[in-house]
């Protein structure tokens, strides 16, 4: 709050015509209560439109299946191994679960790095790179005789027709690797191990990372029946009634829904909130016209948003001196961690001034003012689009239940939501305002992606091993 009211001020000092013209470029991502109030509710109508078998097709969000049915019992017991592919890193993980009272889990990770040549080239070459790893990992801590359960969190659009199938349908966050789109990464996996032959591993299940999120804070607390992440990429997933879920058999219980709420938009329904800059971040990605709620809310994008009203403004004589320099030209050269940076920076503008000077820029002192309202908008308005999906999910599993009141708990991941300095607030505030009859609290989760596979394995070794005795 301090720091927004300083900026206010700081902002309220620049020559009155220079304020008036930024606000006129701005003035289309702020949002009103309004606003976001019919985004929710579009939101909503997108997610039973995702539901149904006979308008799933045309929905924006795909509403996948995962075939997780339960959260854990506490009852979990064994070994197991983790593969987390899709954010900021590829990790590979042991994880021990002790059903001795205490509930305990614990974790050894290992870090990775997926070079961007692998990222775009053959699908085979990184599935090998991911095998290599593995590999790696089992020989530094001695398992690799071991034939261990394994939960892989493969976080991208997948069609599952049971927990260890797992077809890609499209690839999001900058991955474009060959020879995946509309194949089981299972068997791909499965595949790229049987050419080594130096190890073998029994893959139980696959899952997405807002659902591992879930079940690593549905361990700890039973409200928890939403998973979400705001990272490299924005997604969701939450506990949805059977009888609503028609792309599967059957009425009974619950299954959890991977939303792949990052597409919501693609069918135009975002078009008219979507300004000039959104357009052009869009059109100049890796996957035009996809994705379209993602790139308005996730870290893979929000620098670039800022960049293009950067560049925008030089050209219009609002900053720099009119003067555009050769690395602000670079795509993805504003790195959405300088948003957290630049609105970290309470007074004076200091965080500001050296990374514009990183990226080859003379600022002025009303330069850094304006870039850091600029940072603000674009971030607040993915807070508030975030909270407007949420809302509408809370809203969504309060209706199913028939309620007048709903109190649930979100688990939630990802480096922009817990490094932004306001993104969190903002975001709960605008769940308060869109979902006043749910009380709803956000628990952040660490390391939630791969021990939630984990305890996703876990569980299902159980279910497996009850049914063999
Ligand atoms: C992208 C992926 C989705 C994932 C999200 C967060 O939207 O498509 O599967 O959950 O990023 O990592």
């Amino acid at each position: 709050m301090i720091a927004s009211h300083l900026l206010a001020c700081l902002f309220a000092e620049l020559r009155h015509d220079q304020a008036q013209r930024v606000d006129k470029y701005l003035y289309h991502m702020r949002l009103s209560d309004e606003t976001l109030q019919e985004i929710s509710d579009r939101f909503g109508k997108d997610m039973e439109k995702g539901l149904g078998a006979d308008t799933n097709p045309t929905a924006s969000v795909k509403m996948l299946p995962t075939f997780v049915r339960s959260t854990p019992d506490g009852t979990e017991e064994g070994e197991f191994l983790s593969l987390d592919l899709g954010g900021t890193n590829f990790r590979v993980l042991r994880v021990k679960v002790a059903d001795n009272g205490s509930k305990k889990v614990e974790m050894e990770n290992q870090i990775y790095a997926i070079p961007e040549d692998l990222m775009r080239g053959s699908g085979a070459q990184l599935f090998d790179h991911i095998a290599e790893c593995l590999a790696s990992f089992m020989e530094q801590l001695q398992i690799k005789e071991k034939k261990l359960p394994l939960g892989f969190t493969f976080s991208f659009p997948c069609y599952q027709t049971k927990l260890d199938e797992s077809i890609l349908v499209n690839w999001t966050k900058g991955f474009k690797s060959s020879g995946v789109e509309g194949r089981d990464v299972v068997s791909l996996l499965r595949k790229a191990i049987r050419k080594r032959g130096d190890f073998d591993i029994d893959i139980v299940a696959v899952v997405n990372d807002t659902v591992g999120t879930m079940m690593t804070c549905g361990y700890d607390d039973h409200n928890c029946e939403v998973g979400l992440i705001v990272g490299t990429g924005s997604n969701a997933c939450y506990m949805e009634e059977m009888k609503n879920v028609e792309l599967v058999e059957g009425d009974e219980g619950r299954m959890c829904i991977n939303m792949e709420w990052g597409a919501f938009g693609d069918n135009g329904c975002l078009d008219d909130f979507r300004t000039e800059f959104d357009v052009a971040v869009d059109d100049n990605s890796l996957y035009p016209g996809k994705q379209r709620y993602e790139k308005m809310i996730s870290g893979k994008y929000l620098g670039e948003i800022v960049r293009n009203i950067l560049i925008n403004f030089t050209k219009r004589g609002l900053l720099f001196r009119g003067r555009i320099s050769e690395r602000l030209k670079t795509q993805d050269i504003f790195e959405t961690k300088f948003l957290s940076q630049i609105e970290s920076d309470r007074l004076a503008l200091l965080q500001v001034r050296s990374i514009l000077q990183h990226l080859g820029l003379e600022s002025t002192c009303d330069d850094s003012i304006i870039v850091k309202e600029v940072c603000a908008v674009v971030a607040r308005r993915a807070a508030q689009l975030c909270g407007a999906g949420m809302a509408a999910v809370v809203e969504k599993i309060r209706e199913n239940r028939g309620l007048d009141f709903f109190r649930v708990t979100v688990g939630v991941d990802g480096t922009l939501y817990k490094l932004h300095p306001h993104f969190s607030a903002v975001m709960h505030e605008t769940v308060r305002k869109l979902a006043p009859k749910c009380e709803v609290s956000f628990l952040q989760s660490e390391d939630g992606s791969g021990k939630g596979a984990a305890l996703i394995t876990a569980v299902a070794c159980r279910i497996r091993e009850a049914g063999q005795h």
